[in-house]
């Protein structure tokens, strides 16, 4: 096998570690996928256990797609590489954003890859990352809806990029950023029709603090 294959296979491995599930065995078999949203991810974890098990559940998401994306790209190859790092890293962030929303682990059922991708972003493309958490927190604010602060950040993504890659900063960025916003998307479809259908879930402050 050649490089970009089984590196982007462990990716998408490493994505299939839900931390939603983790978590979920450890507090004695809460499943999410039953609850709330049905989602595995951390607004859901949120919504129907609490902020410490939500936290959990983010820090292994986040975590994971830093390691897919920077440690597993650094491995020694298996044969002559076909990408460049900074190619092979995208790739497998990518894959590892793939394996956490779809993961063969769990029935392909799995998160909206927004934690991981968190992860990715910041090991890939640090400056763009506090911009898209700032408008991120700032659309939770304002609305409490969750759903429309991510959509909010994978636009700001894309606005970074496009108006950054004139200067040479994100300019390999391009492929990656789209692919991601319209996999973000994607797995945001059946919030989007709740947004626009005005009974999308969301988060009043006291959901937060009662646990
Ligand atoms: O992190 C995913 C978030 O954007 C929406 O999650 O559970 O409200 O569908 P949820």
């Amino acid at each position: 096998m050649i490089d970009p294959v089984w590196q982007t296979a462990l990716a998408y491995l490493i994505g299939t570690i839900m931390g939603g599930q983790i978590v979920g065995w450890l507090r004695g078999g809460v499943d999410l996928r039953t609850q709330g949203s049905g989602n595995l991810g951390a607004t859901n974890a949120l919504r129907t256990q609490g902020a410490r098990f939500a936290v959990g559940v983010l820090a292994i998401d986040v975590i994971k797609g830093v390691v897919a994306s920077v440690v597993v790209p650094a491995l020694p190859g298996l044969g002559e590489p076909l990408l460049d790092r900074r190619q092979q890293a995208y790739l497998c962030g990518v894959a590892v954003a793939v394996g956490h929303c779809y993961p063969i682990t769990a029935g392909f059922r799995g998160g909206k890859g927004v934690a991981t991708l968190a992860g990715v972003f910041g090991a890939l493309m640090g400056a763009a990352l506090p911009w898209m958490l700032a408008g991120f927190a700032l659309v939770v604010m304002l609305t409490g809806y969750v759903s429309l602060a991510t959509l909010m950040s994978a636009l700001i993504a894309v606005l970074i990029v496009t108006c950054f890659s004139a200067a040479g900063l994100f300019s390999d960025a391009g492929a990656f950023t789209l692919a991601m916003t319209a996999l973000v998307v994607w797995k945001h479809r059946d919030n989007l029709r709740r947004l626009l259908a005005g009974n999308e879930h969301r988060f009043e402050k006291a959901m937060v603090l009662r646990r």
